[in-house]
């Protein structure tokens, strides 16, 4: 297991609540992600794991507690400061631009970064022309890493769900980040291409990046996560290891609809 015991936090939710009309999304929420761990934020749909990633993101503003990063408060601070301090993230619908190719795709990632580079591409300069060939070796090199090199030239949209996802997963490693949000990154995938998303973490992980994903695959979590954090109606439920966590009877009632069970969380891990 990664990053227990006095592993610094990377990142810190303390205390952090969010309403939306009156309606709490989060309530007083504290967690900590180690440095180097792979974190499940596990709990029922409409728990509140991805307003969790809007509010660590700077996608939404909250409205009490306080959200550290590396130390440093982010609470409050523009969405593209946060990215820029090392945070990226994917979400959880796929959100892929059409008629562009695998490549494209995570090319684009890297324009949109820069600004202003995809017209000065366009003018030819030597320079511009430099830039761009190291934006699609970068581009390339990212896919790779996400085991689609030889998709590379495939219109994204006739790619497979699961591909879609890596694709995503590369266009935000393209910005470097330190910490990467993963919002359910198996969700709609069998079994195969889940186990392949665990292991592209791992690999992440051991590469030196910390990861938080929202997931609902229970052997994934068991699998591949070294700490869980379970919530429901916007408040922690429990947190620990994932044995820990799934033995917990309210996450089991959440889950599997009967509390105690434990003969079907058996079976399932
Ligand atoms: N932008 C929003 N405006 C109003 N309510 C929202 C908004 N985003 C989320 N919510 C509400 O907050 C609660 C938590 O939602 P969400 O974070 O998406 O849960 P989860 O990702 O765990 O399924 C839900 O009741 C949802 O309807
Ligand atoms: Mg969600």
């Amino acid at each position: 297991m990664r990053g227990d015991g006095d592993t610094p936090a990377l990142l810190e939710l303390d205390g952090v609540g969010k309403s939306f009309g009156g309606v709490a999304a989060v309530a007083d929420l504290s967690f900590a992600v180690p440095t180097g761990s792979v974190m499940g934020l596990m709990g029922p749909n409409g728990a509140g794991k991805t307003t969790v990633i809007n509010l660590i993101t700077g996608l939404l503003g909250f409205d009490r507690g306080h959200i550290r990063f590396d130390g440093a408060e982010i609470g409050g601070a523009a969405a593209h400061r946060i990215a820029a301090r090392g945070i990226a993230r994917t979400y959880q619908n796929v959100r892929l631009f059409s008629g562009m190719t695998a490549l494209e795709q995570v090319l684009a990632g890297g324009f949109l970064r820069r600004g202003t580079s995809l017209i000065a591409s366009f003018l030819g300069t030597p320079a511009s022309r430099a830039a761009r060939a190291r934006s699609l070796a970068e581009a390339r090199h990212l896919l790779d890493r996400v085991r689609l090199a030889h998709r590379a030239d495939v219109l994204a949209e006739t790619l497979s769900y699961g591909e879609q996802r890596r694709i995503e997963i590369a266009r935000a490693l393209g910005a470097h980040p330190r910490l990467l949000l993963l919002d359910e990154p198996t969700a709609g995938m069998n079994a195969a291409e889940s186990a392949a998303i665990g292991g592209l973490v791992h690999e992440l992980r051991d590469a030196g990046l910390t990861v938080l994903m929202v997931e609902h695959n229970v052997r994934l979590v068991t699998d591949f996560c070294d700490h869980v954090a379970v919530m429901s109606f916007g408040r922690k439920l429990t947190e620990g290891t994932p044995a820990a966590c799934l033995a917990h009877p309210e996450v089991q009632a959440a889950y599997f609809g009967r509390s105690g069970d434990a003969e079907r969380i058996r079976a399932l891990r």
